[in-house]
């Protein structure tokens, strides 16, 4: 799996060189429409972070502390978008992009405890503006290499002069052990030439084990300290 991942990439570097020129042309003709989508991601990205926001000061109020302990939001890249519409043989629109990927707006929200996890998802995917699209839940079913996480793919209204837009956001809901080890595992795949051993990848599943433990004991330390 890790040899797949690094034979991704260099997959991914040779298309990216070979479309530089296709990216420059692209960009260029479709600059105004691409940015004008673009735009529209960044004011939904703004939405759902005040959406949290709201919610972590409403929760601090009623508890005496704060579910969410960090909000990291990030704009797909153009070259990471061409790359995956690309990959996907899918037409290289602005209109395909809007339509076929779900994750050039993301948002990954680092919580304290577990629970607080499921607290935040759920009370984001009842308010009446936001359309759930898809739900994975890998904290539940971690990945096999130990990944764990919740993602949402939901729908959130921009209001704009004159009309109003549905967009995607990808949410990333996480502890932060959980956050912790996916923040490595994500270095240290992506460091150059580094294909993962057996060894190394039952290493990194072991951390994630830990991790998970850390989480559940830390649960059952928030039940007894009653927060
Ligand atoms: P993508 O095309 O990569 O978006 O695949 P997908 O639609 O199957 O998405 P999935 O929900 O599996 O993962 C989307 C995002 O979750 C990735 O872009 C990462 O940010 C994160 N993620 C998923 N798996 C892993 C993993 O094994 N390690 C780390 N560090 N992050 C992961
Ligand atoms: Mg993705």
């Amino acid at each position: 799996m890790y040899e797949e991942n690094n034979q991704k990439k260099i997959n991914l570097e040779a298309g990216l060189r070979e479309t530089s020129q296709e990216l420059i042309d692209w960009t260029q003709n479709k600059g105004m429409e691409f940015r004008r989508l673009m735009s529209y991601y960044k004011c939904a990205i703004r939405e759902v972070e005040t959406k949290f926001q709201v919610l972590d000061e409403e929760y601090s109020l009623q508890n005496d502390r704060n579910p969410i302990s960090g909000i990291k939001s990030r704009l797909k890249s153009v070259p990471s978008i061409i790359e995956k519409l690309k990959r996907r043989e899918l037409d290289l629109t602005v209109e395909s992009i809007e339509k076929n990927l779900n994750d050039v707006a993301g948002i990954r929200v680092i919580c304290s405890f577990v629970q607080d996890v499921y607290k935040l998802s759920e009370a984001l995917l009842k308010q009446d503006d936001i359309k759930l699209i898809e739900k994975k839940d890998y904290i539940k079913n971690p990945k096999p290499n130990g990944y764990r996480s919740l993602h949402l793919i939901i729908e959130v209204p921009i209001f704009l002069e004159k009309e109003k837009r549905h967009m995607k956001v990808e949410i990333q809901l996480r502890t932060i052990a959980m956050d912790c080890w996916a923040t490595l595992e994500h270095q240290l795949r992506y460091k150059k030439g580094i294909v993962f051993s057996d060894d190394m990848q039952d290493a990194l599943l072991n951390c994630a084990k830990i991790s998970m433990e850390m989480d559940s004991k830390m649960d059952v330390l928030r039940e007894q300290a009653n927060i």
